[in-house]
């Protein structure tokens, strides 16, 4: 499907009660590692990531939206590269900051505070950029996606892990939302079957976010790598994450 103007894109725009995604994360950032992250297939999708981004001992790598760090942490553990993480939220930038301190890091791992529309980098830094599941919260993805294209240098690989589902339309659109209720039934089971309540209610209250496009707008593996060719990634695959057929990882190389 090809891709709309960003105006016509996303269909519903929520009125006083949207709270914004910096306002999530900031509420959300104490339990995440308890709910997301106590979810296996959160953590093979992060492997699978960091596997097919072939991360070699002393490559620089971005992790675009790293959150509390639980694919940088990967990476290191991977190989003993060097890693700078950036993420929106302070408070789950401040997790994160936990655990290089526990872990003795810091001559590894390196954050700050940036929205990933910025990515104040100079061009040609990386030998890695990857994301898992935070470039879906852009409205406006593809100056980001060919920000990521200038700052890897050639040759370079840009990993995204995220869901693949196609959210655009009208959120009133029947078909639409049997689509995503097929996907969120997986994912509430998993929620609740391995993460406990907590982790469904979160799951659960998320799952309405994408419903309504608020702060939550997927795209398909097919409109991403639309996007990244069109910023002149010279090749572009995607591999379904094993038993998980919504969600995937794609590998794009400058
Ligand atoms: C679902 S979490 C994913 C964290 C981590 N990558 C992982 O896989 O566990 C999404 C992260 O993206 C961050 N985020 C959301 N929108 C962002 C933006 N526009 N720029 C930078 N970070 C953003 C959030 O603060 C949050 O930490």
């Amino acid at each position: 499907m090809a891709l709309a103007p960003v105006a016509d894109f996303w269909g519903y725009k929520m009125k006083s009660t949207k709270k914004d995604t910096k306002d999530w994360f900031k509420e959300w950032a104490n339990e995440y590692d308890d709910t997301l992250g106590k979810i296996n297939r959160h953590h093979h999708l992060l492997n699978l990531v960091v596997k097919l981004s072939n991360v070699k001992k002393d490559q620089k790598v971005l992790d675009v939206g790293c959150g509390t760090g639980l694919l940088s942490l990967k990476f290191l553990e991977k190989a003993d590269c060097f890693v700078t993480g950036i993420d929106s939220s302070s408070e789950m930038l401040s997790i994160f900051d936990k655990k290089i301190r526990k872990l003795s890091l810091s001559d590894r791992v390196t954050y700050k505070l940036e929205d990933a529309a910025v990515l104040d980098f100079k061009s040609n830094s990386f030998d890695i950029v990857a994301s898992t599941v935070t470039l879906h919260h852009l409205k406006n993805k593809y100056p980001t996606i060919k920000k990521i294209h200038s700052i890897l240098k050639p040759g370079g690989r840009f990993v995204l892990g995220d869901i693949d589902m196609d959210t655009t339309g009208k959120v009133t659109d029947p078909k639409r939302l049997l689509r995503m209720l097929e996907w969120l039934k997986e994912e509430f089971i998993l929620a609740l079957t391995e993460g406990g309540v907590e982790a469904f209610s979160r799951m659960y209250d998320n799952g309405k976010k994408h419903i309504l496009n608020d702060g939550e707008y997927c795209i398909s593996f097919k409109q991403w790598k639309e996007l990244c060719k069109r910023a002149k990634f010279s090749k572009v695959t995607v591999k379904s994450l094993p038993g998980f057929k919504w969600f995937k990882v794609l590998v794009a190389i400058k």
